[in-house]
């Protein structure tokens, strides 16, 4: 049975983030009972300290944090979602914290070229973002995945990237919410209201895409 790890970066409850994290577990749990959903910003991440101890003890030199608990359910997880609201075109701060201590699953060498990476263990995983912004375009969220396309390299050729980006969403439950909800809204923000009829569309298939994704990556 596929194991499922999802660290989520919601900052807010009820943000439009945690509503794609729910209906991509939605999907996941029809297939599979290893599921866990942790909010980044409720553990105790301590910020990576540069020391690069790592390269030579093969962990993270910090003690006292939740970070060995959680870099051990990351190296058994199948699927290791990575779920943000996009702040300044990148992920939300508690999420990034996580992802930098990354640098303590793999050995890193300088060559003449430019750097090798190789993850102490085998990774073999499907990587999942899910994010949600407030721009109409979706280039905002560009910086983020170029970032896991890096990352999923790094930690190794066999791990594969799956991404779901919505856009133009401002308000708690936005995605959630019905074309007559999203005129009115629409209104109130200024956004042409014209907009709506197709959004509230839009947003629901980007919604089932989350279950569907769920579902197929944990068969
Ligand atoms: C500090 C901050 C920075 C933001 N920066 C961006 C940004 O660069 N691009 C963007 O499209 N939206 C940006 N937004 C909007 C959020 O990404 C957007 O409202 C998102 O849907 C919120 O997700 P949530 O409902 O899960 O909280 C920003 C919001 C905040 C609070």
């Amino acid at each position: 049975m596929k194991k499922v790890l999802v660290l989520d970066g919601s900052t807010r409850k009820q943000g439009n983030t945690s509503i794609l994290v729910e209906h991509f577990l939605n999907g996941a749990k029809i297939n599979s009972e290893h599921i866990e959903h942790v909010l980044a910003k409720d553990l105790k991440i301590d910020y990576c300290n540069g020391c690069l101890r790592c390269n030579l003890i093969k962990r993270c030199s910090i003690s006292g944090d939740d970070w060995a608990d959680l870099s051990q359910k990351i190296a058994e997880a199948d699927v290791l979602v990575f779920a943000s609201p996009i702040y300044f075109h990148y992920v939300s701060a508690p999420l990034k914290k996580i992802i930098d201590r990354f640098r303590s699953l793999v050995h890193v060498q300088i060559t003449e070229q430019a750097v090798k990476h190789t993850p102490w263990q085998k990774w073999n995983k499907d990587f999942v973002l899910l994010l949600s912004m407030g721009s109409s375009d979706e280039i905002d969220a560009q910086p983020v995945i170029d970032l896991f396309e890096y990352m999923k390299e790094v930690m190794g050729d066999e791990n594969r990237l799956h991404v779901i980006k919505a856009t133009r969403l401002a308000v708690i439950k936005q995605i959630s919410k019905n074309e007559n909800e999203l005129s009115q809204l629409y209104t109130k923000l200024s956004i042409p209201e014209k907009l709506a009829k197709n959004d509230a569309v839009k947003n629901q298939e980007i919604l089932k895409s989350c279950f569907d994704l769920g579902n197929k990556l944990t068969k």
